[in-house]
């Protein structure tokens, strides 16, 4: 599928998002004029109805209760406050699920999901779509033309409820999908390496998902079964969207994405073109400074998927989800740092799950705008806070995150393809690799893009590719591009392994990425737990070694004990006007640390102000200011150099700010 052109629609708001999911139906009236009055007192300018209302306006099929709906639609306009309105099909009418069970996802141990939970379909089944197609119609028809509909909102989290399904209708579906990838059953043959165990398919009818037998599925079919899934669920998306659109070609139309370490079930960074506004969920996991750079990692990776443009925090937790095994309430100032971290790295919105907290239902225990405990809480009250300092920093609304000059290379393609069949290390969190090189860039405040295969990288200096165990020959020849136009790649162990069918490429790892990096790697060498290995420079490893040779490139370190010691472990070479680093080891944090420094040296790269530890800063730059975020996430107070306008507190700052443990500061740069 091309991806189409951007439509440029406006931002829903004007100024920055503020507010969050609104479920007035599990509320009665009265309550309802409180929350408008409340919405009022914080600030609230924007709302997403409608998420889960299905079976409350259609109870039973062709029975349409609308009248709550177009209430509180006309309450909030007359309240100013714009609606993200929902297509409700993250959630199907319980009459539905009685009259078609065969609606309802299969796991791969063949058993059939029950109603009661969410995204209860399956997105390969034509009843499903039927019914899907025909309340989106239903519900645009009705709140198109509506004065407080800014947005729509297509479904909820596709991929969370119905991340695959394993039934006869996904069956028949990855066939079609297979047959427009491959052609013919000999294709998928080979693609698959499916003489091995003699697997092979004489016909396409043959084929099945990847379901529950013996051992680990083929990997081949495992990975396409990924891709299929993601597919399968954005055909969904679409389908939704195009209604939408042909009756509102002026609105725009998302989805929330939960974008964090990955892979996802949803392959966001293909899905991204298809969305007007990119929107994130998400839930910080953690404390202290791993929770600061997990809200920092998943805002650098919405910022990656276009780089420049504005998106949207859709939902993020005013404190404690319920989800967790144990679940953390927000420090005092936490709800209002993790906001505005997400500003400071793009966010042109801050918005929760939910605006009241329910007293029912399965999330009756997560956190809201407006707690049980009502208004006299820390909560409301940093709430109300937050409105206030969202209104005084709007003008950072349209401004652009300056531009990063370090991209991380990730793809869910590639964690899918890890995370099939049975690898070499069974227990090694791959995906974690790109967060452990992000965290030290970020603790340095040296702003990063998450990336995708499908980014130019012509913008970036210096590109790290940690892990990136599947790399197809296009992206293989961008990267030797890059580095031969001038640019540097950090490329570590287990990158460029196997192709886009998941087959090893032979000849010696990393496969795809040999050439550019003048190595050859013949044999991996795991460490067992608790192992680890010294280099001659001083550096540890843990977890991954490999036994390394040199094509013609510099050795930086060498093995110096284990059995691999003396051979090669880190290498650099020169490429055109660019140079290529191979890591082939999993490096301890402060090896980490001294390879990110000599990747980094001579770059130039400076941060946007020099701070002390724990201390974030990110600059915004909009066509007449810029704006200086400082998030002082440590436990004392901090003092930056910095002059300007203090947005929070008016003052005029001449060339020292001090910022308290805890807080935030927005410093307009003069
Ligand atoms: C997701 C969903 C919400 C809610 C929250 C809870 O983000 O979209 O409906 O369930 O999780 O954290």
């Amino acid at each position: 599928m091309t991806a189409p052109e951007p439509r440029a629609l406006p931002w829903p708001t004007a100024g920055i998002a503020f507010g969050g999911d609104y479920n007035p139906e599990q509320w009665p009236r009265e309550v309802w004029d409180e929350d408008i009055r409340l919405m009022g007192d914080a600030g609230v300018n924007f709302v997403t109805l409608g998420v889960f209302s299905w079976g409350n306006f259609e109870p039973r099929e062709g029975e349409f209760d609308f009248g709550w709906l177009d209430e509180i639609m006309d309450r909030l306009d007359a309240a100013k406050i714009g609606v993200d309105l929902s297509t409700p099909t993250a959630s199907p009418p319980i009459w539905l699920h009685r009259e078609h069970p065969e609606i309802l996802p299969v796991t791969r141990t063949g058993q059939r999901y029950s109603q009661g939970g969410r995204l209860g379909w399956c997105a390969s089944n034509p009843i499903w779509r039927r019914y899907a197609l025909r309340v989106v119609e239903t519900v645009a028809a009705r709140y198109g033309s509506h004065p407080a509909l800014r947005m729509w909102h297509v479904s909820n989290e596709l991929g969370g409820g119905n991340r695959k399904c394993y039934c006869d209708a996904s069956a028949e579906h990855f066939r079609r999908w297979l047959l427009a990838r491959y052609g013919d059953v000999q294709s998928l043959n080979d693609a698959w390496g499916t003489a091995f165990w003699g697997h092979r398919y004489a016909d396409m009818d043959q084929v099945l998902p990847p379901r529950d037998c013996e051992t680990a599925p083929n990997p081949g079919l495992a990975l396409d079964f990924s891709r299929f899934a993601s597919d399968a669920l954005l055909e969904h998306f679409l389908a939704e969207r195009d209604v939408l659109v042909a009756l509102t070609p002026d609105l725009p139309v998302t989805t929330n994405f939960m974008v964090s370490t990955g892979p996802h079930v949803v392959d966001y960074a293909r899905w991204a073109p298809y969305v007007d506004i990119t929107a994130n969920d998400h839930y910080a996991a953690g404390a202290g400074a791993v929770r600061a750079q997990d809200v920092a990692f998943a805002a650098d990776r919405m910022r990656g998927f276009n780089p420049g443009a504005p998106w949207m925090l859709m939902e993020h937790a005013a404190s404690a989800v319920e989800w967790r095994p144990r679940n953390r309430a927000n420090e005092p100032g936490e709800l209002i740092r993790d906001s505005l971290a997400h500003v400071a790295r793009g966010a042109d919105s801050s918005l929760f799950f939910q605006w009241r907290a329910s007293t029912a239902g399965v999330e009756q225990f997560h956190s809201g705008m407006l707690p049980h405990a009502g208004t006299r809480t820390r909560i409301w009250r940093e709430v109300c806070q937050l409105g206030g300092i969202l209104r005084s920093i709007n003008e950072v609304a349209g401004s652009a995150v300056e531009a990063a000059r370090i991209a991380i290379l990730v793809d869910d393609e590639a964690g899918w393809a890890w995370n099939a069949g049975q690898k070499p290390h069974n227990e090694l969190p791959l995906p974690q690799l790109a967060r452990e090189y992000h965290q030290v860039l970020w603790e340095r405040n040296l702003l990063v893009d998450v990336v995708s295969p499908l980014t130019n990288l012509r913008r970036y200096d210096l590109l790290i590719i940690p892990g990136l165990y599947l790399a197809s020959n296009a992206t293989a020849r961008a990267i030797d591009l890059f580095v031969r136009q001038g640019g540097r790649a950090v490329v570590t162990f287990l990158s460029g392994i196997v192709d886009p069918t998941n087959r090893v490429r032979a000849g010696g790892y990393p496969g795809a990425f040999r050439d550019l990096l003048g190595v050859v790697s013949e044999e991996f060498y795991p460490l067992l737990a608790g192992d680890s290995v010294a280099l001659d420079n001083g550096w540890t490893a843990t977890t991954w070694s490999e036994l390394l040779s040199s094509d013609g490139a510099e050795i930086v370190a060498r093995y110096s004990s284990g059995p691999l010691s003396g051979s090669p472990a880190v290498t650099r070479r020169k490429v055109g006007r660019g140079e290529a680093w191979y890591v082939s080891a999993w490096l301890e944090q402060n090896s980490l640390e001294q390879l990110l420094s000599a990747a980094v040296a001579g770059l130039g790269l400076q941060p946007p102000a020099q701070a002390p530890q724990d201390v974030e800063v990110v600059r915004r730059v909009g066509p007449t200011a810029s704006y200086l975020f400082v998030l002082n996430h440590g436990v004392e107070s901090a003092t930056i150099k910095v002059r300007g306008v203090d947005l929070l507190g008016g003052a005029l700052i001449d060339g020292s700010l001090t910022i308290p443990a805890g807080m935030v500061a927005v410093v307009k740069e003069l």
